[in-house]
């Protein structure tokens, strides 16, 4: 138990958001024009390739509960180092060619200023706007970290997680309940392979083949789509059947048995969780005010010492 709260004092003490300095008008001197250059190479990657916002939005939750939204995410495996977006279950990540778009641009325009941390912060919010999110003034002045491992990817909750493992994930953030259920609304868009839900699938447990929770005609449909045999081999299923639009689907597939993954269906197991879920089924407008909040939460959770000039590699 003393361990338990040590090290729950010590992560508060790192990680902390009120333990910030980070500001809106931030670049206002040194980079006016910072957030217009994002936001344009953004808008013209997601042009190009319409699962570029959910994998910004993902990269920067990525980056944030590991080390604090400190671009670690960002960095290359080097020499004998396997950094965070080489971990095994990496395959939800890409588009990191976007955040180097961005960099290449910011470091002609005013060099050594704009930390990658800040250029993710930023992205993640206008690839939100893109597909009819909310907006919202992010506060910048992160710094970029010097260290990324892969094994420290074990720390980020799991699609199998129950809500007791969620809770205690995001309050070691210093994320509360309510920041939980909005944050995990980010899951509007997307794709998840099979591997992420196919536990509740298929022998599930000794009593039940297929999760009891999930509604059996959605579960028939998961099963077809990953098939045991023949299965192709990036199969898997959208995240919500409008993933590529930032609304409160999510929620309402919840309430129906719905929930691709185990995580997102747990959010029924709780009286406080459960009534958040049918506020945000049922008001688009309390969904989005809700996910603002949070999420400037979340990526205020500092943790870099430097501005990288290369996001893949740390000065
Ligand atoms: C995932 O990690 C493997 C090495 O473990 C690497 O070869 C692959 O490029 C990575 N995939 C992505 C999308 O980063
Ligand atoms: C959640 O999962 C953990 C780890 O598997 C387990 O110890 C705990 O009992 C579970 N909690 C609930 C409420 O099911
Ligand atoms: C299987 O899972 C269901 C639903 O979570 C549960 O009610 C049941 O007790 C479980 N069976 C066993 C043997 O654990």
């Amino acid at each position: 138990m003393a361990i338990t709260i040590a090290l729950f004092l010590i992560s508060l003490l790192t990680l902390s958001p009120l333990s910030s300095s980070l500001s809106l008008n931030y670049y206002q001197k040194t980079c006016p024009d910072a957030e217009i250059i994002i936001a344009g190479t953004v808008k013209n990657a997601a042009g190009k390739e319409k699962t570029v916002p959910a994998a910004l939005l993902r990269m920067h939750f990525h980056d944030c509960f590991i080390r604090g939204c400190d671009g670690s995410v960002l960095l290359n495996s080097k020499g004998d180092n396997k950094a965070e977006k080489d971990a095994p279950p990496n395959g939800s990540l890409h588009a990191f060619y976007v955040i180097d778009d961005a960099k290449k641009a910011l470091e002609q325009h005013c060099p050594g200023v704009v930390s990658c941390a800040d250029i993710l912060a930023l992205a993640a919010r206008d690839a939100v706007v893109l597909v009819g999110g909310p907006t919202w003034e992010v506060p910048k002045g992160r710094k970029d970290g010097r260290t990324s491992k892969a094994s420290e990817t074990a720390q980020l909750p799991t699609p199998s997680f129950n809500l007791s493992q969620l809770r205690q994930s995001f309050s070691q953030r210093g994320l509360s309940m309510d920041d939980l259920v909005a944050l995990l609304g980010g899951h509007t868009l997307g794709f998840s392979h099979c591997s992420s839900f196919e536990n509740r699938l298929r022998n599930f447990n000794s009593t039940h083949d297929i999760d009891p929770s999930m509604h059996p005609f959605f579960a028939a449909s998961l099963r077809s789509m990953c098939p045991v045999k023949g299965r192709p081999k990036n199969a898997g299923a959208p995240m919500d059947p409008s993933s590529t639009t930032f609304d409160n689907t999510y929620y309402k597939l919840i309430l129906q048995g719905k929930g691709l993954f185990s995580s997102d269906q747990a959010l029924l197991a709780n009286p406080k969780t459960k009534g958040l879920v049918t506020k945000f089924a049922s008001s688009h407008e309390a969904f989005v005010d809700a996910f603002a909040k949070s999420i400037i939460k979340m990526s205020s959770i500092t943790g870099g010492q430097e501005v990288r000039k290369d996001c893949r590699v740390v000065n």
